[in-house]
Protein backbone atom coordinates (compact mmCIF):
# COMPACT_ATOMS: atom_id res chain seq x y z
CA UNK A 1 0.00 0.00 0.00
CA UNK A 2 2.93 2.28 0.66
CA UNK A 3 3.79 2.90 -3.22
CA UNK A 4 1.09 3.63 -5.21
CA UNK A 5 -2.91 2.76 -4.15
CA UNK A 6 -4.97 2.62 -7.29
CA UNK A 7 -8.55 2.29 -5.52
CA UNK A 8 -11.17 4.61 -6.46
CA UNK A 9 -13.98 2.70 -4.20
CA UNK A 10 -16.11 4.79 -2.10
CA UNK A 11 -16.52 2.64 1.68
CA UNK A 12 -18.83 4.35 4.47
CA UNK A 13 -16.03 6.62 5.51
CA UNK A 14 -15.48 8.43 1.85
CA UNK A 15 -19.56 8.23 1.29
CA UNK A 16 -19.91 10.28 5.23
CA UNK A 17 -17.05 12.48 4.24
CA UNK A 18 -17.54 14.05 0.69
CA UNK A 19 -21.20 13.91 1.40
CA UNK A 20 -22.99 12.97 4.03
CA UNK A 21 -21.56 15.36 6.65
CA UNK A 22 -22.32 18.21 4.70
CA UNK A 23 -25.62 16.34 2.49
CA UNK A 24 -23.94 17.56 -0.68
CA UNK A 25 -25.05 21.34 0.31
CA UNK A 26 -22.10 23.30 -1.07
CA UNK A 27 -23.23 26.55 1.15
CA UNK A 28 -23.31 23.81 4.68
CA UNK A 29 -20.00 22.04 3.34
CA UNK A 30 -18.19 25.77 3.37
CA UNK A 31 -19.33 25.97 6.54
CA UNK A 32 -18.29 22.71 7.87
CA UNK A 33 -14.90 22.94 6.39
CA UNK A 34 -14.57 26.33 8.10
CA UNK A 35 -15.09 24.51 11.67
CA UNK A 36 -12.55 21.31 11.14
CA UNK A 37 -9.94 23.33 9.43
CA UNK A 38 -10.08 25.58 12.69
CA UNK A 39 -9.73 22.13 14.70
CA UNK A 40 -7.08 20.95 12.74
CA UNK A 41 -5.14 24.11 13.08
CA UNK A 42 -5.41 23.91 16.64
CA UNK A 43 -4.56 20.49 16.40
CA UNK A 44 -0.87 21.43 14.49
CA UNK A 45 -0.56 24.68 16.64
CA UNK A 46 -0.31 22.78 19.75
CA UNK A 47 1.93 19.82 17.65
CA UNK A 48 5.20 22.44 17.66
CA UNK A 49 6.65 21.09 14.22
CA UNK A 50 9.46 22.13 13.08
CA UNK A 51 11.06 21.73 9.50
CA UNK A 52 12.88 18.15 9.35
CA UNK A 53 10.58 16.47 11.41
CA UNK A 54 8.72 12.75 10.58
CA UNK A 55 5.09 13.69 11.30
CA UNK A 56 2.73 10.48 11.13
CA UNK A 57 -0.88 11.69 11.02
CA UNK A 58 -3.39 8.71 12.10
CA UNK A 59 -6.54 8.22 10.34
CA UNK A 60 -5.49 10.87 7.96
CA UNK A 61 -8.65 10.52 5.95
CA UNK A 62 -8.66 13.58 2.97
CA UNK A 63 -5.15 14.50 4.12
CA UNK A 64 -6.89 17.74 5.89
CA UNK A 65 -4.22 18.06 9.10
CA UNK A 66 -1.04 16.14 7.04
CA UNK A 67 -1.66 18.92 3.87
CA UNK A 68 -2.12 21.86 5.99
CA UNK A 69 1.38 20.86 7.92
CA UNK A 70 3.36 20.90 4.68
CA UNK A 71 1.27 24.19 4.33
CA UNK A 72 3.43 25.63 7.33
CA UNK A 73 6.94 23.50 6.98
CA UNK A 74 7.48 22.92 3.37
CA UNK A 75 9.28 20.57 1.78
CA UNK A 76 11.33 19.33 4.64
CA UNK A 77 8.42 17.85 6.30
CA UNK A 78 8.18 14.58 6.01
CA UNK A 79 4.70 12.88 6.49
CA UNK A 80 3.04 9.00 6.99
CA UNK A 81 -0.35 9.17 6.65
CA UNK A 82 -2.39 6.36 7.87
CA UNK A 83 -6.27 5.35 7.46
CA UNK A 84 -8.09 1.78 7.47
CA UNK A 85 -10.00 3.13 4.09
CA UNK A 86 -8.17 2.11 1.59
CA UNK A 87 -10.57 4.28 -0.51
CA UNK A 88 -9.88 7.63 1.73
CA UNK A 89 -6.29 6.75 0.88
CA UNK A 90 -6.30 6.46 -2.58
CA UNK A 91 -8.29 10.12 -2.59
CA UNK A 92 -5.05 11.49 -0.30
CA UNK A 93 -2.84 10.26 -2.46
CA UNK A 94 -4.28 11.29 -5.73
CA UNK A 95 -4.37 14.86 -3.28
CA UNK A 96 -1.14 15.02 -2.79
CA UNK A 97 -0.16 14.52 -6.19
CA UNK A 98 -2.05 17.14 -7.40
CA UNK A 99 0.17 19.44 -4.56
CA UNK A 100 3.09 18.22 -5.38
CA UNK A 101 4.20 17.32 -2.18
CA UNK A 102 3.79 12.97 -3.12
CA UNK A 103 7.60 12.11 -2.56
CA UNK A 104 6.88 14.24 0.78
CA UNK A 105 4.54 11.20 1.56
CA UNK A 106 3.94 7.55 2.57
CA UNK A 107 0.39 5.93 2.72
CA UNK A 108 -0.39 3.26 4.76
CA UNK A 109 -3.49 0.65 5.38
CA UNK A 110 -3.76 -0.02 8.80
CA UNK A 111 -5.81 0.20 12.23
CA UNK A 112 -4.36 3.02 14.88
CA UNK A 113 -4.28 0.06 17.22
CA UNK A 114 -1.59 -1.41 15.22
CA UNK A 115 0.90 0.27 13.35
CA UNK A 116 3.43 -2.37 12.25
CA UNK A 117 4.85 -1.05 9.60
CA UNK A 118 5.99 2.06 11.15
CA UNK A 119 9.49 1.31 13.20
CA UNK A 120 9.80 1.94 16.82
CA UNK A 121 11.09 5.29 17.97
CA UNK A 122 10.80 6.39 14.32
CA UNK A 123 8.46 9.68 14.27
CA UNK A 124 8.94 12.99 15.81
CA UNK A 125 4.95 14.25 15.97
CA UNK A 126 2.12 12.63 15.91
CA UNK A 127 -1.23 13.70 14.65
CA UNK A 128 -5.02 12.71 14.78
CA UNK A 129 -8.12 14.41 14.40
CA UNK A 130 -11.70 12.19 15.18
CA UNK A 131 -10.16 9.15 14.68
CA UNK A 132 -10.14 7.66 18.11
CA UNK A 133 -14.17 8.29 18.22
CA UNK A 134 -13.95 5.49 15.96
CA UNK A 135 -11.34 3.17 17.88
CA UNK A 136 -12.85 0.76 20.50
CA UNK A 137 -9.64 0.23 22.24
CA UNK A 138 -8.11 3.91 22.53
CA UNK A 139 -5.35 2.97 25.09
CA UNK A 140 -4.39 0.38 21.96
CA UNK A 141 -3.92 3.06 19.97
CA UNK A 142 -1.91 5.40 22.31
CA UNK A 143 0.45 2.40 23.42
CA UNK A 144 1.57 2.07 19.50
CA UNK A 145 1.83 6.04 19.36
CA UNK A 146 4.16 5.65 22.32
CA UNK A 147 5.65 3.23 19.99
CA UNK A 148 6.19 4.55 17.23
CA UNK A 149 7.48 8.30 18.87
CA UNK A 150 11.17 9.25 19.36
CA UNK A 151 12.16 9.70 23.04
CA UNK A 152 10.19 13.13 23.55
CA UNK A 153 8.30 13.05 20.85
CA UNK A 154 4.82 14.85 20.93
CA UNK A 155 0.97 13.62 20.43
CA UNK A 156 -1.30 16.30 19.04
CA UNK A 157 -5.13 14.86 19.39
CA UNK A 158 -8.18 16.68 18.92
CA UNK A 159 -11.64 14.05 19.32
CA UNK A 160 -15.09 15.02 19.39
CA UNK A 161 -16.84 14.28 22.94
CA UNK A 162 -20.41 12.33 21.86
CA UNK A 163 -21.54 11.15 25.32
CA UNK A 164 -23.88 13.91 25.67
CA UNK A 165 -25.74 12.87 22.91
CA UNK A 166 -26.24 9.52 24.06
CA UNK A 167 -27.35 10.91 27.57
CA UNK A 168 -30.14 12.52 25.33
CA UNK A 169 -30.84 9.69 23.56
CA UNK A 170 -31.31 7.86 26.75
CA UNK A 171 -33.30 10.73 28.72
CA UNK A 172 -35.98 10.42 25.34
CA UNK A 173 -35.81 6.59 25.85
CA UNK A 174 -36.87 7.34 30.00
CA UNK A 175 -39.50 9.62 28.53
CA UNK A 176 -40.87 7.65 26.41
CA UNK A 177 -40.86 4.40 28.24
CA UNK A 178 -42.97 6.12 31.26
CA UNK A 179 -45.32 7.79 29.90
CA UNK A 180 -48.81 6.92 30.52
CA UNK A 181 -52.26 6.99 28.22
CA UNK A 182 -52.52 10.93 30.04
CA UNK A 183 -49.05 12.19 28.84
CA UNK A 184 -48.76 9.83 25.53
CA UNK A 185 -46.65 12.41 22.95
CA UNK A 186 -46.46 10.70 19.89
CA UNK A 187 -43.61 13.09 19.05
CA UNK A 188 -41.49 11.98 21.65
CA UNK A 189 -41.65 8.34 20.45
CA UNK A 190 -40.35 9.82 17.11
CA UNK A 191 -37.89 12.00 18.33
CA UNK A 192 -36.50 8.97 20.46
CA UNK A 193 -37.17 6.59 17.52
CA UNK A 194 -35.02 8.98 15.25
CA UNK A 195 -32.16 9.50 17.70
CA UNK A 196 -31.76 6.54 19.10
CA UNK A 197 -30.87 5.52 15.29
CA UNK A 198 -27.76 7.77 15.70
CA UNK A 199 -26.43 7.02 18.94
CA UNK A 200 -26.72 4.99 21.70
CA UNK A 201 -29.94 5.58 24.80
CA UNK A 202 -28.52 3.12 27.41
CA UNK A 203 -25.94 1.89 29.49
CA UNK A 204 -25.07 -1.01 27.82
CA UNK A 205 -24.52 -0.01 24.15
CA UNK A 206 -22.72 3.31 25.58
CA UNK A 207 -19.97 1.57 26.60
CA UNK A 208 -19.74 -0.93 23.50
CA UNK A 209 -20.05 2.09 21.19
CA UNK A 210 -16.20 3.90 20.51
CA UNK A 211 -18.28 6.73 19.62
CA UNK A 212 -19.33 6.75 23.46
CA UNK A 213 -17.53 4.71 25.72
CA UNK A 214 -15.28 7.66 26.66
CA UNK A 215 -15.55 11.60 28.26
CA UNK A 216 -12.65 14.01 28.00
CA UNK A 217 -11.00 12.15 31.32
CA UNK A 218 -11.19 8.83 30.07
CA UNK A 219 -8.90 10.34 26.89
CA UNK A 220 -6.67 11.74 29.76
CA UNK A 221 -6.27 8.58 31.79
CA UNK A 222 -5.57 6.28 28.84
CA UNK A 223 -3.02 8.61 27.45
CA UNK A 224 -1.09 8.17 30.80
CA UNK A 225 -1.71 4.77 31.06
CA UNK A 226 0.33 4.59 27.54
CA UNK A 227 3.16 5.74 29.36
CA UNK A 228 3.14 9.79 28.13
CA UNK A 229 3.73 12.54 30.15
CA UNK A 230 3.35 16.33 30.44
CA UNK A 231 -0.33 15.44 29.21
CA UNK A 232 -2.47 18.87 28.75
CA UNK A 233 -6.29 18.36 27.93
CA UNK A 234 -8.86 21.42 26.56
CA UNK A 235 -12.23 20.94 26.29
CA UNK A 236 -13.99 22.93 24.17
CA UNK A 237 -17.49 23.33 24.23
CA UNK A 238 -18.77 26.26 21.22
CA UNK A 239 -22.66 26.92 21.20
CA UNK A 240 -22.96 28.85 18.18
CA UNK A 241 -26.08 29.45 15.52
CA UNK A 242 -26.64 26.31 13.34
CA UNK A 243 -25.47 26.80 9.80
CA UNK A 244 -28.07 24.34 8.66
CA UNK A 245 -31.51 26.52 7.95
CA UNK A 246 -32.23 24.25 4.77
CA UNK A 247 -34.94 21.39 5.48
CA UNK A 248 -33.41 19.05 2.59
CA UNK A 249 -30.13 19.43 4.24
CA UNK A 250 -31.32 18.58 7.61
CA UNK A 251 -32.94 15.56 5.84
CA UNK A 252 -29.82 14.48 4.61
CA UNK A 253 -26.78 14.91 6.78
CA UNK A 254 -26.01 12.97 9.56
CA UNK A 255 -23.63 13.34 12.78
CA UNK A 256 -21.14 10.64 12.08
CA UNK A 257 -20.08 8.06 9.21
CA UNK A 258 -22.10 5.44 11.31
CA UNK A 259 -25.03 7.26 11.71
CA UNK A 260 -28.09 7.27 9.41
CA UNK A 261 -29.78 10.14 8.04
CA UNK A 262 -33.40 11.63 9.44
CA UNK A 263 -34.38 10.50 6.02
CA UNK A 264 -32.82 7.02 5.60
CA UNK A 265 -34.81 6.73 9.39
CA UNK A 266 -38.02 7.73 8.47
CA UNK A 267 -37.90 6.16 5.21
CA UNK A 268 -37.47 2.86 6.91
CA UNK A 269 -39.09 3.15 10.59
CA UNK A 270 -41.73 5.61 10.23
CA UNK A 271 -44.99 5.39 8.50
CA UNK A 272 -45.83 7.82 5.92
CA UNK A 273 -48.53 9.37 8.12
CA UNK A 274 -45.95 9.81 10.94
CA UNK A 275 -43.60 11.21 8.63
CA UNK A 276 -45.85 13.98 7.55
CA UNK A 277 -46.81 14.19 11.54
CA UNK A 278 -43.07 14.53 12.63
CA UNK A 279 -42.25 17.71 9.31
CA UNK A 280 -45.22 19.35 10.30
CA UNK A 281 -43.49 20.03 14.11
CA UNK A 282 -40.01 19.75 13.26
CA UNK A 283 -39.47 21.76 10.51
CA UNK A 284 -40.70 25.22 11.79
CA UNK A 285 -37.67 24.49 14.23
CA UNK A 286 -34.78 24.05 11.92
CA UNK A 287 -35.91 26.69 9.22
CA UNK A 288 -35.92 29.33 12.49
CA UNK A 289 -32.82 30.46 13.50
CA UNK A 290 -31.44 27.73 16.20
CA UNK A 291 -28.12 27.11 18.08
CA UNK A 292 -26.01 23.58 17.79
CA UNK A 293 -23.04 22.15 20.20
CA UNK A 294 -19.53 21.01 19.32
CA UNK A 295 -17.46 19.33 22.42
CA UNK A 296 -14.04 18.91 21.29
CA UNK A 297 -11.65 17.68 23.56
CA UNK A 298 -8.10 18.44 22.26
CA UNK A 299 -4.88 16.47 24.22
CA UNK A 300 -1.61 17.49 23.55
CA UNK A 301 1.70 14.98 25.63
CA UNK A 302 4.92 13.94 25.34
CA UNK A 303 6.97 10.51 25.30
CA UNK A 304 9.21 10.51 28.03
CA UNK A 305 13.16 10.94 27.27
CA UNK A 306 13.65 7.36 29.17
C1 LIG B 1 -14.05 11.66 10.69
S1 LIG B 1 -12.79 11.09 9.65
C2 LIG B 1 -11.46 12.21 10.06
C3 LIG B 1 -10.42 12.26 8.98
C4 LIG B 1 -9.26 13.22 9.22
N1 LIG B 1 -8.50 12.89 10.41
C5 LIG B 1 -9.72 14.65 9.30
O1 LIG B 1 -9.36 15.34 10.27
O2 LIG B 1 -10.46 15.10 8.41
C6 LIG B 1 -12.29 9.59 10.44
C7 LIG B 1 -11.16 8.89 9.71
O3 LIG B 1 -10.67 7.85 10.57
C8 LIG B 1 -10.46 6.69 9.80
N2 LIG B 1 -10.54 5.56 10.74
C9 LIG B 1 -11.63 5.02 11.30
N3 LIG B 1 -11.29 4.04 12.14
C10 LIG B 1 -9.94 3.96 12.11
C11 LIG B 1 -9.00 3.13 12.77
N4 LIG B 1 -9.37 2.16 13.62
N5 LIG B 1 -7.69 3.32 12.49
C12 LIG B 1 -7.30 4.30 11.61
N6 LIG B 1 -8.16 5.11 10.97
C13 LIG B 1 -9.46 4.94 11.22
C14 LIG B 1 -11.55 6.72 8.75
O4 LIG B 1 -11.26 5.92 7.64
C15 LIG B 1 -11.59 8.21 8.41
O5 LIG B 1 -10.70 8.55 7.39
Amino acid sequence: MSDSLHTSQSDVWTEWLFHRRHADDPVYHQAVQARVNKYADHVLDAAHLAPSMTLADIGSGEGLVAFRAIERIGPSLKLILTDISAPMLSHAEKSAIQRGVRSQCRFLECPAENLKEIADASVDIITTRAVLAYVQNKTAALCEFHRILKPGGRISIAEPIFQDEAFAARALKHAVDTQTPQTHDRFLILLHRWKASQFPDNEEQMTKNPLTNYSERDLLRFTQNSGFTEIHMELHIDVFPSPIISWITFLNNSPHPWAPSLNSVMGAQFSSEEQQFFEQILRPAIEAPSVTTDRIAYLTAKKPLS
